[in-house]
């Protein structure tokens, strides 16, 4: 890392805990790949301090923007002046540009990042057909990507069926011509399969879709990083499906996150 001087450009990460999160040190590798005098450190905010927090963030002068994951996602929008219309729809935003004149603008990568995760690894989403399981923040992110990246129809399966109507409708508001249907737990006829959900994270969970319907055309795709193989990928290994693990969604992130944040530039 470069030495940190008057000149160093300030970005950090809002969390609460913050022991856990690993963005510092994967942005600080790519400042210090690309050259780039930045540096981004954690802020351990928590909610009842955010408002104040994002409102002495507008007036550091030298703050690119800021990284905002759990629990801010969702207030964050509140704070800020403008957002994308994804995260609009979305209701929930991951990064936080800081322009010139303190105006703070909110974007939400997450999708962004499965999709560019997909395509580091060789796999085009256009014309595809894609089963997506979950509804919550994670694949409200996903569903909106996947149908910016061009897939030919989306299946939404979710527990709380209210919760897919909802994304499904958002979705549709933002894309009028896209296919979207609600599904089962059966993810057949879908080459692309992706678990949304947070089931995987402890070895007593549920699988988050029927595996027994898998067929070994189909590419398994998750969104848990750990462990890293779920049993849902196992199950789909097992199966003689395809399978693509939860981490590059995050590392492919760090690039997007630059991008937003303005440090694409410096490359
Ligand atoms: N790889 C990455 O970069 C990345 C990024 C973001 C998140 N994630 C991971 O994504 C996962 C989901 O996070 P999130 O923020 O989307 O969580 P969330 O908003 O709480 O949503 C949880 C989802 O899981 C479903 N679910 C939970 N327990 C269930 C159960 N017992 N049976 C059936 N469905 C169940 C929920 O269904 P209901 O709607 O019915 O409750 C909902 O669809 C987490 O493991 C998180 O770590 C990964």
């Amino acid at each position: 890392m470069k030495e940190i001087s008057g000149n160093t450009r300030l970005f950090g990460i809002l969390a609460d805990p913050i022991h856990h999160v690993k963005t510092p040190q994967r942005m600080n590798e790519h400042f210090a790949g690309i050259s780039f005098d930045g540096v981004c450190v954690p802020f351990h905010v928590r909610p009842e301090g955010l408002a104040a927090a994002v409102e002495g963030l507008r007036r550091l002068e030298n703050l690119g923007g800021v990284i905002v994951t759990i629990p801010h996602k969702t207030a964050i929008l509140e704070l800020v002046d403008d957002a994308t219309p994804v995260a609009r729809k979305i209701g929930a935003a991951n990064v936080v540009r800081r322009e010139a004149d303190g105006r703070l603008v909110a974007h939400m990568l997450d999708g962004e990042g499965f999709v560019r995760g997909l395509q580091t690894a060789g796999v085009s989403l256009e014309g595809k057909s894609a089963y997506l399981a979950g509804a919550g923040g994670a694949a409200n992110a996903i569903g909106f990507a996947l149908v910016q990246a061009g897939v030919s129809r989306l299946t939404i399966a979710n527990r709380t069926v209210s919760k897919a109507e909802d994304l499904k409708a958002r979705i549709l508001s933002l894309h009028p011509g896209a296919a979207i249907a609600i599904g089962t737990a059966d993810p057949s006829g879908h080459e692309l399969v992706v678990n949304g959900t947070s089931l995987g994270m402890k070895p007593d969970d549920a699988l988050p879709l029927d595996a027994g319907r898998l067929t070994p055309d189909q590419l398994v795709c998750e969104v848990i990083m750990q462990p890293r193989d779920t049993a849902l990928l196992l199950a789909a290994q097992a199966r003689g499906c395809k399978v693509h693990y939860g981490a590059p969604m995050l590392a492919c992130q760090i690039e997007l996150m630059a991008q937003m944040l303005g440090v694409a530039g410096a490359e």
